[in-house]
C-alpha cells in the first residue's frame, strides 16, 4: 500500500474515533469476519458444529468466568482492539434477530472452523465459511438500507471499518490434511492460487456491498502452534508450513496492493502481524511469558487440541502464550492487539494523534 493511501485511511479512522467520544456524532462501526481466532459465539447456535467452545475452561478469564463461545480463556485480539477504539464489541450475528437495531453498532460474523474456501473444516459439520458470512452480510446491508435509507446506509457501510482474519483454517484444516482432496489435489503454489483467486472475489463481493476500508489480518506462523510442533519428534516449529504462511502472507499483500488500484476508493490494508506473534513465540520472557512451546491446557495433539472440561490446566494462565493447542491466551492476545493497534491507529511518525484516549 502506497503512503498517501495510508494516510487517508488514518485521518478516516481517526475522525470516526473522535466522534465516537461526542454524543449524537456517528460512532465508529465495525465489521468482524474470521475464524476462531475472532469468534464470539456464532457457533453456539449451530446445532450441529464440532467446532465450539461453549464449555469450560473457555472463558475462565473472561467476563462472569463464562464460556461465550470464544476460543480462548478470555478476551480475543477483537475484543482488545474494540475496547481500545471505545465501542463495544460487536455481537455474533447469530444471537441477534434480523431486524434489530444493534446491526447499526457493528457486527461480528466469525466462525470456527472456517476457512475462505468452502470445504474448508468441513468435518467439523457446520461452520459459516467466508462466503456464508458475506452472504449474511450481505443480508445486514439490506436490513440497514431498509432501515435508515439508501443514501445513510451507504455512508454508514462506506464509513465502516472491516476486520478480516481468514486462511489459518485453510491451512491447519484443510491443505495440512493428508486424507482430504485439497492435499492430494493442488502443489503448495496451486493451492495458494485458488486461495489468492477466491480471496479476490471475496474482497471485490465486499467491496461491491459498500465495504471500502478493510484491514486483512496477515497469519501468524502457524507452524509454531502446539498442534503443529506436536508433528515433530523434537516439538519444534514446522519450517515447512512457515514457509507457506509467509508465501500466503506474500501473496495476499500483493493483491492488495493491485485492488487499491483497481477499485475506486478501496482502501484495502494488510496487517502483517508474523514477525510480532513469532517475537512472542521466540522470545516470551521479552514479553513477561514463561512458556511458549506447549499450552496452558496441556493438548498438544494433532487431533482434538481442544481445551476439554477434563483437562489440566496450567495454574499462571498469563505465563503461556498459547491457551490450547491452537489458540493464543488473552494474555497473548493483550500484547498482540496492543502491537496491532500502536501499526493500523497511530500515525507514522509515531505519535498517539489517532488514538482515542489522547485526543486533542
Ligand atoms: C458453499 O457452501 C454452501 C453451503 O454451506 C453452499 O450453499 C454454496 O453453494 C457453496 N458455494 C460454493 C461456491 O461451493
Ligand atoms: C436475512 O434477513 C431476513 C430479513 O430481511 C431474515 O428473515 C432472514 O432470516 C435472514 N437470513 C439469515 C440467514 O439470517
Ligand atoms: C519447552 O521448552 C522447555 C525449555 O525452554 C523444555 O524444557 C520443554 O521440554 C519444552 N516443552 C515441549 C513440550 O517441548
Amino acid at each position: 500500500m502506497n503512503i498517501p493511501l495510508a494516510l487517508a485511511f488514518f485521518t478516516t479512522v481517526a475522525m470516526a474515533v473522535i466522534s465516537a467520544d461526542q454524543t449524537s456524532a456517528p460512532s465508529l462501526v465495525t465489521f468482524i469476519f474470521g475464524d476462531s481466532l475472532t469468534e464470539v459465539g456464532n457457533n453456539n447456535y449451530l446445532t450441529y458444529s464440532l467446532a465450539r467452545s461453549d464449555f469450560p475452561f473457555y472463558g475462565i478469564d473472561y467476563i462472569d468466568q463464562k464460556p461465550t463461545g470464544r476460543f480462548t480463556n478470555g478476551r480475543t485480539i477483537g475484543d482488545i482492539i474494540s475496547e481500545k477504539l471505545r465501542i463495544p464489541s460487536p455481537p455474533p450475528y447469530l444471537s441477534l434477530n434480523p431486524n434489530d437495531d444493534l446491526i447499526l453498532k457493528g457486527v461480528n460474523y466469525a466462525s470456527g472452523g472456517a476457512g475462505i474456501l468452502n470445504t474448508t473444516g468441513l468435518y467439523f459439520i457446520q461452520r459459516m465459511s467466508f462466503d456464508d458470512q458475506i452472504d449474511y452480510f450481505e443480508n445486514t446491508t439490506k436490513v440497514i438500507k431498509a432501515k435508515i435509507g439508501e443514501k445513510a446506509a451507504n455512508n454508514l457501510l462506506n464509513e465502516a471499518i472491516y476486520f478480516i482474519g481468514m486462511g489459518s483454517n485453510d491451512y491447519i484444516n484443510n491443505y495440512l490434511q493428508p486424507f482430504l482432496p485439497d492435499a492430494q489435489q493442488y502443489a503448495p503454489d496451486e493451492f495458494l492460487e485458488v486461495l489468492n483467486s477466491k480471496l479476490a472475489e471475496q474482497f471485490t463481493r465486499l467491496y461491491l456491498l459498500g465495504a471500502r476500508k478493510m484491514i486483512f489480518h496477515g497469519l501468524g506462523p502457524l507452524g509454531c502452534i502446539p498442534s503443529q510442533r506436536a508433528k515433530s519428534s523434537r516439538s519444534l516449529c514446522l519450517h515447512q508450513v512457515n514457509e507457506w504462511v509467509i508465501q500466503f502472507n506474500s501473496k495476499v499483500q500483493k493483491l492488495i496492493n493491485v485492488l487499491n488500484v483497481k477499485l475506486k476508493n478501496a482502501h484495502l490494508t494488510f496487517a502483517d502481524t508474523y514477525q510480532d506473534v513469532l517475537d512472542l513465540i521466540e522470545n516470551p520472557s521479552k514479553h513477561g511469558f514463561k512458556v511458549s512451546n506447549t499450552s496452558c491446557c496441556n493438548v498438544d495433539t494433532t487431533v482434538g487440541g481442544l481445551c476439554l472440561s477434563n483437562a489440566r490446566i496450567c495454574k499462571n494462565r498469563h505465563e503461556y502464550v498459547f491457551w490450547d493447542a491452537f489458540h493464543p491466551s488473552d494474555a497473548a492476545n493483550a500484547v498482540l492487539a496492543n502491537r496491532f493497534f500502536s501499526k493500523m491507529f497511530v500515525a507514522p511518525n509515531g505519535l498517539m494523534a489517532f488514538a482515542p484516549n489522547h485526543k486533542g
